[in-house]
């Protein structure tokens, strides 16, 4: 188990991009990633970070290059993606997560435990047996957050999870995905919150025009990017 969990990383991207309809959308993507990091991706609109979200988890393939977990071309099943606006089937918020469980093979007499414990812990055990698409939409959020924490996944994916939400639900969030971190999953997350980065980010991927300019340590990248790019988004001056 614990090999399995450690085999996962570095995950590394070589040469990797992405072509459709005989665009390039990506390109000569080079990124290495370790455990321990919780890596925020940034960059501005149409830059290619979803793509390469997307590519990273395997719900895209790439047309040019690897992606290796580990040294391995193989995807580990030990992983979870948080998009923007959670996609919550029509059932209870306790009964989305135990479905979770289940396609992850998880046995029932647990399902039920894990999927009750996972709610309390984003503080919404009151609303377990409520239907998921009645909560509001940082209670939705939160409920796609446990669902992917009951999941115990290794690394988490999460595409601008606080984008249509208030300041207060934002920060309820930001501080889920602190303690999913807390407790070893690797988190890469989009985000145009540039303070939400401050907060979350130990290191930096910065894209512009379908390509990584930089991956620098956070602190390093707001006090001096290493990248004409990042420098002139920091300064709101990228075109
Ligand atoms: N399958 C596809 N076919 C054609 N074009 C695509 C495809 N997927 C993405 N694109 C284009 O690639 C570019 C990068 O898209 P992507 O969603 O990765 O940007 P982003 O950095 O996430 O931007 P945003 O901050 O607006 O979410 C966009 O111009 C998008 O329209
Ligand atoms: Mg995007």
């Amino acid at each position: 188990m614990a090999d399995h969990a450690n085999g996962m990383f570095p995950l590394a991207l070589r040469e990797v991009g992405f072509s459709a309809a005989g665009l390039s959308i990506v390109r000569k993507l080079h990124l290495t990633l370790d455990a321990e990091r919780r890596t925020v991706m940034l960059g501005p609109n149409g830059a290619g970070k979803s793509v390469t979200l997307r590519l990273m988890h395997g719900l895209l393939k790439a047309t040019a290059g690897e992606i290796t977990w580990g040294g391995q071309r193989i995807h580990p099943a030990a992983q979870a993606m948080v998009f923007q606006r959670p996609v919550l089937l029509r059932r209870s918020a306790r009964a989305n997560i135990e479905y979770a469980l289940d396609l992850a093979g998880v046995a029932q007499a647990e399902r039920t435990a894990r999927a009750a414990a996972a709610l309390d812990r984003v503080g919404l055990g009151h609303v377990a047996q409520r239907p998921a698409r009645v909560l509001s939409g940082g209670e939705q959020q939160r409920v796609a957050l446990a669902r992917a924490w009951a999941l115990a996944p290794r690394i988490l994916f999460l595409d601008e999870p606080t984008t249509s939400l208030d300041p207060a639900a934002s920060r309820e969030v930001e501080r889920i995905i602190a303690e999913i971190a807390a407790g070893g999953t690797k988190i890469v997350m989009i985000t145009h919150h540039l303070g939400q980065a401050r907060r979350l980010a130990d290191d930096i991927v910065f894209m512009h025009d379908g390509c990584i300019t930089e991956h620098t340590p956070a602190d390093q990248f707001f006090r001096q990017p290493q990248s004409p790019e990042g420098d002139a988004f920091l300064k709101g001056e990228l075109p």
